[in-house]
């Protein structure tokens, strides 16, 4: 009789509705709340009545605005604090137990440390606040490749975003059912308000912390309440804890958009893109043919996460463990992603653009002509002649949208399919305005890794830091392995060789470049719904039908291999983006080495002997 009686007493003790009957949970939110010191606890139920309540509630703190509800229904946008605007890489820890483990590329504190500078800093740190429990699914709801989270934070604005970014509520706590697993994830804005403090529109404290611990599975996140620092289902749990459990388990967590592409002839394929972030992924994953490509479609599963798992008939089967997009706003319009524009419509929850004076949203590259005014991101008059004059953005480059996948037109049937869809290709890109040519094909798994593991990008707004300049991106996963990048390499050799020995048709591997540039400046290739013609040669060269010349670093298609038909593209044109330079190239194989050897400890034999050899065939091509 001890029992339900323990479970009353529990469930009283963190309010917690009667149908949660999980004691581990329930004693985790009742430590969780004995730190944190929150006025009082919520459980998220997931519920449109409750999405409404907390977005009114928000209106009313000044998080939220509410657009007009005739030209974007069901909208709000909320301002960050200007010192709160992107992801705080230099602030994000893997702590595990071993420095070796986190490897040379994340920051590593040992957990007894970090947990011993976190406590002071979460004591008391909900203080006058509400603790939302927020459970969520990443993945469809019951499936076998997904995993249950719950987000313990003192931030509405977070779990109104968790309700559109993930399976968020009762369905979650349904699966975890009396004793099911979770990861516990544990967020505060490390703003405290004492009896009578008037809040701010966005609380958060200048320091900041975000945590991963490998071994015991939990995130703790301190002082931001910015897209991939609070909303821990996304970076933090599906990317850098799920790579941990991939790694464990023989499957891989990826910074992956996946879109399926129907030709006229009916044939349907699916490809994951690594792209590093506001780099074209969520315009890749929408896009919409060009001319000459009637009849062809592509359709979204997803467009920033992949959790990929080797089916029984030895292909790699790929869901998105998200339910909604977080998306970059500036670039987005109806030419470059009409798709998106149609999803952004309504129900959506805007961060950082700017408002109009009829109570609509703006950002930089939205209209050809600005408005005449506007109220910028941080709450300013803007207007095109300051804009002119200073330079002053009216949305933050990093201004985001968060909304429903089942907004997005596009929406590929399977989106929400448990089992996922078979993977034909890996395509890798980065953001380089010269050296890496416009496609090209690996030559066989290794090389494809060897490219992945290599790859540079020019940074963006996407995370706080220095941007333009190129710096090594692995996999497009620098900022989200949860471990050792060399032992990542080595993860993704060892499953390709073991498809390989069972015998499965691996996934063709290319690597893409929609940046370069020419003297000017200027981007030469056209990009977005243009990319179709490279997605096109690439399922082409699945099938063995397309041609391609085979140069220094793969296999790349000539003029003549690819469709133009609806575009004007010459032969000199094309020369400036698929040519390969070999001094470029030789500079390019330096950048690698110093890759390499800063992940000296754990590099994969296979990764030096390719880098020897592509050496060895530049040398020969510089001689002759
Ligand atoms: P995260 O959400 O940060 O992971 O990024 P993402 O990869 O989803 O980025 P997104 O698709 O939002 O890319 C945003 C930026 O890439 C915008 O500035 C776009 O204009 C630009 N972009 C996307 N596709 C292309 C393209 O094909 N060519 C060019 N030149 N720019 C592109
Ligand atoms: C990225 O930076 O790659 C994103 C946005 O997708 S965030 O969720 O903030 O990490
Ligand atoms: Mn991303």
């Amino acid at each position: 009789m001890n029992q339900p009686e323990t479970l009353i007493t529990l469930q009283a003790a963190v309010n917690a509705p009667n149908h949660v009957r999980h004691v581990r949970l329930l004693r985790w939110v009742r430590e969780i709340a004995s730190l944190t010191q929150p006025e009082r606890i919520h459980w998220c139920d997931g519920s449109a009545a409750e999405y409404d309540l907390l977005c009114a509630e928000l209106v009313r703190a000044g998080t939220f605005r509410k657009l007009n509800e005739a030209k974007r229904p069901n909208s709000y946008l909320a301002w960050s604090d200007p010192s709160d605007v992107a992801r705080v890489e230099d602030r994000t820890f893997i702590c595990s137990e071993r420095q070796e483990d986190a490897g040379p590329t994340n920051n590593w504190m040992a957990p007894h440390e970090m947990r011993a500078t976190l406590t002071p800093l979460f004591t008391g740190a909900m203080r006058g606040r509400t603790m939302y429990v927020v459970p969520f699914s990443m993945g469809p709801l019951g499936s076998p490749i997904a995993h249950i989270g719950v987000e313990l934070s003192d931030s509405p604005y977070v779990a109104v975003n968790m309700r559109l970014m993930t399976r968020m509520g009762r369905g979650a706590l349904d699966v975890l059912g009396e004793a099911g697993e979770f990861v516990p994830c544990v967020h505060s804005v490390g703003a405290p308000l004492a009896p009578g403090q008037k809040d701010v529109p966005w609380p958060c404290n200048k320091t900041k912390y975000i945590v991963h611990y490998p071994e015991t599975r939990e995130i703790w996140s301190f002082g931001s309440g910015y897209g991939g620092n609070a909303l821990l289902g996304k970076k933090c749990f599906a990317l850098r804890i799920a790579s941990v459990m991939g790694r464990r388990d023989g499957w891989l967590a990826e910074h992956m958009l996946i879109l399926g592409v129907t030709r006229p002839d009916g044939r349907k394929y699916h490809v994951a893109a690594a792209f590093p972030s506001a780099c074209g992924k969520t315009n890749f994953a929408m896009l919409i043919p060009p001319r000459g490509f009637e009849g062809w479609k592509v359709t979204t599963i997803g467009d920033d996460i992949a959790w990929i798992k080797p089916g029984a008939d030895g292909r790699l089967y790929a869901i998105n463990p998200e339910a909604g997009y977080f998306g970059v706003a500036p670039g987005t319009n109806e030419q470059t992603n009409p798709n998106c524009m149609a999803a952004l419509k309504r129900d959506v929850i805007f961060t950082n653009v700017a408002l109009t004076d009829d109570g609509d949203v703006w950002w930089e590259g939205m209209t050809k002509e600005p408005p005449a005014h506007l109220i910028d991101w941080q709450g300013k008059d803007w207007t095109p002649e300051l804009a002119k004059a200073t330079g002053a953005k009216a949305a933050h480059p990093n201004a985001r949208f968060t909304v429903a996948a089942t907004n997005n037109p596009a929406l590929d049937p399977a989106w929400d399919d448990p089992a996922g869809v078979p993977i034909d290709a890996f395509i890798f890109g980065g953001r380089r305005s010269s050296t890496v040519p416009l496609v090209t094909e690996a030559r066989d798994w290794v090389e494809g890794v060897y490219m992945a593991a290599t790859m540079g990008s020019e940074t963006t707004a996407a995370a706080f830091g220095q941007q333009g300049v190129v710096r090594r991106d692995p996999f497009a996963m620098l900022p989200f392995a949860g471990y050792n990048m060399a032992d990542y390499f080595g993860h993704w050799l060892a499953l390709g060789e073991r498809l390989a020995t069972s015998g499965a048709t691996l996934p063709r591997i290319f690597q893409v470049n929609w940046f370069r540039k020419d003297a000017e400046g200027r981007f030469v290739w056209p990009g977005f719904g243009e990319n179709l013609r490279v997605l096109a040669w690439m399922l082409e060269r699945i099938d063995g039908t397309a041609a391609g010349e085979e140069h220094l670093i793969g296999v790349s298609p000539r003029h003549a291999d690819l469709r133009w038909d609806g575009l004007e593209f010459s032969e000199a044109q094309f020369a400036a983006v698929i040519s390969i330079d070999h001094d470029a190239w030789q500079a390019e194989l330096k950048l690698h080495d110093d890759l390499f050897e800063q992940f000296a400890q754990g590099l994969p034999a296979a990764l030096t002997a390719t880098k020897a050899r592509l050496a060895a065939q530049l040398a020969a091509r510089l001689a002759g």
